[in-house]
């Protein structure tokens, strides 16, 4: 039986993956200081939740939880022991606090994959790399191919996203474990993280707050549900190449004023917009090919904006039910 460990699977999207592999009969190991980035609570009801995943698919001890520290080199030791793949998802995320806080971006998203990858000695061990649709910059040449230029990125989290692509190319050229870098597109679903745009939208419309709305709606993300990211690391696993690059993303472009629109529909109440200028850091677009990875990977987006939305505030809904939203 295959034993994964999964860095950051305390967080939004390697919950996720985590859930789904323990589903799939997998070996799961999480790596994961909780960082404070946002409530703590909800990463440790994502674990409870796991626990619970676990232990109901007949396999309690197929799930283990290390609280550490990516730049533990002690930690990451005990964290690859054993393993047949790691899934690289722990970083801090968010293209404005880095503009902020750089030094810390640098340190945890570069040093952290670097102490990570020290600890592996096997060179059969295969490393997936949640890497960012931000490498892609101000491009606007769309869709984005894994060809394009990303030499310019606009903010230091997307620097560090292109520099451990960088940086995991170097470490395979010497050492020769296979690596796959997935670049994700702005990700949604249950449990996206809390400062998220849809997530802080949803927030604002339910409680009839202000919705900041940056520039003149005009922007365009690609939005990919997080069932379809998942489905596409489990690809990259069970697909190991040397090194590679793959887009996962949705494979449609949605401005941001028709996102509020799917937002107002789902949750039946109008937005209360504040009009703000364009922010620093952020990117006219983001647009996906995705040919590539449904070549090489089988991969493809199966949720539609809408469908995803709908998923996304029926999950909303039931956590303002229950108190866990404000
Ligand atoms: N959510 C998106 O839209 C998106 C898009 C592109 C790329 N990504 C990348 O995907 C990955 C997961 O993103 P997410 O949205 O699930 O974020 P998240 O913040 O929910 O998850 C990241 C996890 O990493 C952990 N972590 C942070 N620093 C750590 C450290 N020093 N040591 C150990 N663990 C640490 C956090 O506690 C958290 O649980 C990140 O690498 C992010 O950059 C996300």
């Amino acid at each position: 039986m295959q034993t994964v460990l999964i860095t950051g699977g305390a967080g939004f999207i390697g919950s996720h993956l985590v859930e789904r592999l323990l589903r799939d009969g997998l070996c799961v190991r999480v790596l994961d200081n909780l960082d404070p980035f946002y409530d703590v609570a909800k990463k440790q009801r994502n674990l409870e939740m796991l626990r619970a995943v676990a232990s109901s698919c007949g396999g309690a001890s197929r799930f283990e939880f290390l609280l550490g520290d990516l730049r533990d080199a002690e930690a990451c030791r005990a964290a690859v022991a054993g393993v047949d793949v790691v899934v690289h998802l722990a970083a801090l995320a968010g293209v404005r606090p880095s503009i902020q806080e750089p030094v810390r971006y640098w340190d945890v998203n570069l040093l952290g994959t670097q102490v990570l990858l020290q600890a592996i000695e096997n060179p059969q061990v295969r490393f997936v790399f949640g890497s960012s649709s931000s490498v892609y910059g101000g491009n606007t040449k769309v869709p984005f191919a894994e060809s394009d230029p990303v030499d310019r990125p606009v903010s230091p989290y997307a620097a560090t996203k292109k520099s451990g692509e960088v940086q995991l190319h170097a470490w395979h050229h010497l050492r020769g474990n296979p690596v796959t870098c997935l670049r994700f597109f702005t990700v949604y679903g249950p449990r996206q993280r809390p400062e998220m745009a849809i997530h802080q939208f949803a927030r604002h419309i339910t409680n009839g707050t202000e919705l900041p709305f940056f520039g003149d709606g005009s922007t365009r993300r690609d939005y990919t549900y997080v069932e379809d990211i998942v489905a596409g690391i489990v690809a990259a696993m069970d697909k190991p190449k040397p090194y590679a690059i793959y887009n996962l993303g949705g494979a449609a472009t949605t401005s941001l004023a028709e996102l509020v629109g799917h937002l107002e529909r789902a949750l039946g109440r109008p937005a209360r917009r504040k009009l703000l200028p364009d922010q620093p850091g952020d990117v006219p677009i983001t647009y996906a090919d995705v040919s590539l990875a449904g070549r090489e990977l089988g991969y493809r987006s199966s949720t539609p904006l809408a469908q995803g939305i709908d998923k996304f505030c029926a999950w909303y809904m039931q956590e303002k039910r229950e108190g866990r939203v404000l």
